[in-house]
């Protein structure tokens, strides 16, 4: 693998776990406020961001790659009001899958077929973190009108559960098995 990728993709671990942190940041939020629906959504939100930071590790440990852990950036900010940190994780998703594709748009230029091959998950996931993300604040715009209607939204994120996810090849970091 070449030193650029490596250090690309060193870059992406450190971005998966910002995104942990940042959605952990959002759920204390949700949990100071009470709504303890939208705190377990985004609680598992961010376990799937520490995997995600896994997988990356794993990759590069299986490719005799070095692995640079670096400093995560505090993501605590003052949220406007329950809508904002649904609309700026929306947003970041998709910073995300724009950099997941600059990741496969370098390994494409550089013949590097394993990784595209790594990254294709990636792809796919993104599709579905920004779905999923953005359904939760198209719901609270529509039909968040009054605390009633916000009682059941949260009612309905609590029923959220963690599943582990695989890359599609099926090599799931041991830790997370
Ligand atoms: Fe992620
Ligand atoms: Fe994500």
């Amino acid at each position: 693998m070449q030193e650029e990728m490596i250090e690309q993709l060193n870059r992406q671990i450190n971005l998966e776990f910002f995104s942990a942190y940042f959605y952990l940041d959002v759920a204390n939020y949700y949990t100071a406020e009470n709504l303890d629906g939208f705190a377990n959504w985004f609680s598992i939100q961010e376990r799937e961001e520490r995997d995600h930071a896994f997988f990356f590790i794993r990759y590069l440990q299986d490719n005799d790659c070095e692995v640079r852990l670096s400093e995560i950036a505090a993501p605590h900010r003052q949220y406007a009001g329950f809508e904002e940190p649904l609309k700026l994780a929306y947003s970041h998703e998709k910073t995300v899958t724009q950099r997941i594709h600059d990741l496969y748009d370098l390994a494409f230029t550089q013949k590097d077929f394993r990784t595209m091959q790594f990254l294709d998950w990636f792809i796919r996931e993104q599709g579905e973190e920004e779905k999923s993300v953005k359904t939760i604040g198209d719901k609270y715009t529509l039909f968040v009108n009054d605390q009633k209607s916000l009682y059941m939204l949260d009612g309905e994120l609590k029923t959220r559960v963690y599943t582990p996810a695989a890359p599609a090849d099926g090599t799931a970091p041991a830790a997370l098995a």
